[in-house]
C-alpha cells in the first residue's frame, strides 16, 4: 500500500506520516529532507538557490548530509523552498522518490506533491492542514526545545512566505489531489491527529475494496 501525506510546513504531516509508517510497518520517506539537502548543499558551496544551474549541481549532495541536524532548521527550509521551484531540481529528485514509493509492500511518503506527481496511484492520500497560528505555535515550541532563539513573529512570517512560494510555483505546486482527504490538525492533539489519519487510511482502503 502506498500512503501519500501532503501539506504545508508544520501542519503535522511529518509526525502523521511517521506514525502511519509505524502503524502499517511500512518504510517512510520525508521528501522535504531531499529538497532541504539540495538547498543546504547549494548555499554551503557558495551557490545561489534561485539560479537553476547552482541548484541542479547541488542535487549531487552526499547521502550522509541527510542525517545533518542543520537540515531541520527554518533557514534551510527557506533554501529548500527556493530550490524546489526549479523544474530541473524536481526532475533530479523524482526518480529517487518514485523508486521508494514503488518498493514491494508499499511505503509512506510525505511532502507537497506525493499524491499529485510522485505517486498519483497511492491507495490513500491525506492532505494535512492547520492554521498559520497553530503551525507557528508548534514550530516555536520545537525551536525553543532545540534552544534556538527565534521570535514567534519571525516564524509566522517565514511560514507565510514559504506557503506562498510553495503554492504559487508553476510546477507541482502545493495543492491537494482531487482524491485526497483533508485533515485539519489545528485543534487536534498529536494522538488525536494520528488516530484520525489511521481512520482515514482505513476508510480509503475500504472504499477501494468496495469498488473492486
Ligand atoms: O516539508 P519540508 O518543510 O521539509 O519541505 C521543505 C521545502 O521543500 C518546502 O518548502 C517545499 C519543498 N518540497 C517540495 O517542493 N516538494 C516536496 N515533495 C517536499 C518538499
Amino acid at each position: 500500500m502506498i500512503i501519500a501525506v501532503d501539506g504545508p510546513t508544520a501542519s503535522g504531516k511529518g509526525t502523521i506520516a511517521a506514525a502511519l509508517a509505524r502503524h502499517y510497518a511500512l518504510p517512510h520517506l520525508d521528501t522535504g529532507l531531499l529538497y532541504r539537502a539540495v538547498g543546504y548543499q547549494c548555499a554551503a558551496s557558495g551557490g545561489d538557490p534561485d539560479r537553476v544551474d547552482d541548484a541542479v549541481l547541488a542535487c549531487g549532495f552526499p547521502d550522509a548530509l541527510l542525517a545533518d541536524p542543520e537540515l531541520r532548521n527554518e533557514a534551510t527550509g527557506g533554501l529548500a523552498s527556493r530550490v524546489s521551484v526549479h523544474p530541473a531540481v524536481r526532475q533530479c529528485l523524482f526518480q529517487r522518490q518514485r523508486v521508494f514509493a514503488l518498493q514491494p509492500g508499499g511505503a509512506v511518503l510525505d511532502g507537497r506533491d506525493i499524491g499529485t506527481v510522485i505517486a498519483p496511484e497511492a491507495e490513500a492520500k491525506l492532505f494535512v492542514i492547520a492554521s498559520v497560528e497553530a503551525r507557528a505555535r508548534r514550530r516555536f515550541a520545537e525551536m525553543q526545545e532545540q534552544g534556538r532563539d527565534v521570535s514567534m513573529a519571525d516564524i509566522a512570517a517565514e511560514l507565510a512566505a514559504r506557503d506562498e512560494r510553495d503554492r504559487k510555483r508553476a510546477e507541482a505546486p502545493l495543492v491537494a489531489a482531487p482524491d485526497a482527504v483533508l485533515l485539519d490538525t489545528s485543534e487536534l492533539s498529536r494522538d488525536a491527529a494520528i488516530a484520525a489519519a489511521i481512520a482515514m487510511v482505513e476508510a480509503a482502503r475500504k472504499g477501494r475494496t468496495d469498488r473492486l
